[in-house]
């Protein structure tokens, strides 16, 4: 059997399949995103209902979807083909796993922008620019708006990603995706401890711990708890194609169940990690916790120019982000490229070019949208005013939610139970527990999400 056939390579042990799949779990939702949605709605409460979600929802989808895939043992749209028949249901639910392949090409095209930024700033920590604004809010907050409005430095920091993405993945899934998660997923929790224990002890370490841990109700409303739902999808990169096909690598014999929860606390402690990384520098320094999405890129560099040895933990920090975002970006790539090798008939790593520079191309979209290009100027309403707010709304509002609503449709209420039950490795009352979770109450709650999402249920 060759590495090189995608759908019939296999995970060489269960160890690295959950070093995979925690590195497409693990990204910029948990370190960007999670610690300033956390910071305006409120923390501890938030962080409970965070919490819950991903433990009735987030883990039972994930499970629905390594299933499908591991049962399919082929790309996401033919493995719910697959299952399906087998079911002996339409073919046509195939659009799930079609949705899911397309949901992760569009949110790859921003995430590699993104994550370009990311390593602008490990360049510029390195070159002193950080430290040289020496926690000047006005100057730190121009090195950020000359970038993202620099349309050649993105054009060059986002190539970069996904020129690096596209030549991990050319050599395979255990030759290339494998072997470089074993490296970096260790690198990334010894960055984040390393990062967490020096904020720790250099800044207001009960402050952010009393913000993230105790929780006051009064804070939450409505929209928080749907906030968190809607995350809780985004971090465990569900409704994406990518658990499926990493699923459909899976070697025989491995618990589905018992591996997506080591997946999914991995992925929370980081995010909490990140949160305790985050916060008590924000707290030392008297940054707003509400600072919102400029949290990570303007308001912790003001504090890293202050800092002794500022530009190190800055260097070392970015790093971490960029590590983090990398391993969801391989992720994030591999059911197109595997498609492109299962059904188009290409060799692995011409697959990887043509989906990596179908990427690259929709990428100047969002390199558009910050630069100001006409073209990516589109009025979208509530949608968004530029192509990349269209779609990250797209993406995150619609297309996640409604594939998620849809895959536990599909596993709840078309497939059949015995065969659900039989692959799962769950004992009889675990096993209710996830039906009944599968069956009735992500999908309501999904619903709920999606209905409000697109404005026809306003709470
Ligand atoms: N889960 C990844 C993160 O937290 C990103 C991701 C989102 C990947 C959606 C796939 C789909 O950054």
């Amino acid at each position: 059997m060759s590495n090189n056939t995608s759908v019939n390579s296999r995970w060489s042990s269960n160890f690295a399949y959950i070093l995979a799949a925690t590195g497409a779990a693990v990204g910029l939702g948990n370190i960007w995103k999670f610690p300033y949605i956390m910071g305006e709605n409120g923390g501890g409460a938030f962080v409970i209902v965070y919490l819950l979600c991903i433990l009735f929802i987030g883990i039972p989808v994930m499970m629905a979807e390594v299933y499908i895939g591991k049962q399919g043992r082929s790309t996401p749209a033919n493995a719910v083909a697959k299952v399906a028949q087998q079911n002996g249901r339409s073919k046509n639910w195939a659009c799930i796993g079609a949705m899911g392949i397309l949901a992760g090409f569009l949110v790859l095209s921003f995430y590699i922008v993104i994550a370009g930024w990311a390593v602008a700033y490990v360049f510029k920590s390195l070159s002193g620019d950080i430290s040289a604004a020496g926690g000047d809010a006005q100057q730190i907050g121009e090195l950020f708006s000359v970038l993202t409005s620099d349309p050649k430095q993105l054009l060059v920091w986002s190539t970069l990603v996904i020129v690096g993405t596209v030549l991990v993945l050319a050599n395979g899934v255990t030759k290339g995706l494998e072997r470089v998660v074993t490296w970096l997923m260790p690198a990334l929790f010894l960055l984040l401890a390393v990062i967490m224990l020096y904020a720790g002890v250099t800044g207001d370490f009960s402050a952010a711990a009393s913000f993230m841990f105790s929780p006051d109700f009064s804070k939450l409303t409505i929209n928080s708890v749907l906030t968190a739902l809607g995350h809780a999808f985004f971090t465990l990169s569900l409704s994406s194609g990518i658990m499926m096909i990493y699923g459909a690598y899976l070697p025989e014999g491995t618990s589905i169940a018992r591996t997506s929860i080591y997946i999914a606390i991995a992925d929370t402690v980081v995010a909490l990690m990140a949160g305790l990384a985050i916060y008590p520098i924000v707290f030392a320094n008297g940054i707003e916790p509400t600072a919102g999405p400029g949290l990570l890129f303007v308001s912790l560099p003001i504090a890293f120019g202050t800092m002794p040895f500022g530009g190190v933990v800055s260097t070392v920090f970015f790093t971490m982000v960029v590590v983090a975002a990398f391993t969801s970006a391989l992720a994030l790539l591999e059911s197109s490229a595997a498609y492109l090798v299962e059904r188009r008939g290409l060799r692995r790593n011409v697959a990887a070019i043509v989906a990596g520079t179908g990427v690259w191309l929709l990428s100047l979209g969002t390199i558009g949208s910050f630069a100001g290009w006409q073209f990516a100027q589109i009025d979208a309403g509530a949608m968004g005013h530029n192509f990349f707010e269209i779609l990250d709304y797209l993406t995150a509002n619609i297309l996640l939610p409604l594939g998620g609503l849809l895959i536990t449709i599909f596993v709840g209420w078309v497939i059949q139970a015995d065969s659900l039950k039989q692959h799962m490795g769950l004992d009889n009352r675990t096993f209710q527990m996830f039906s009944k979770s599968v069956k009735f109450i992500s999908p309501f709650a999904i619903a709920v999400v999606f209905l409000n999402a697109i404005g026809w249920l306003s709470v």
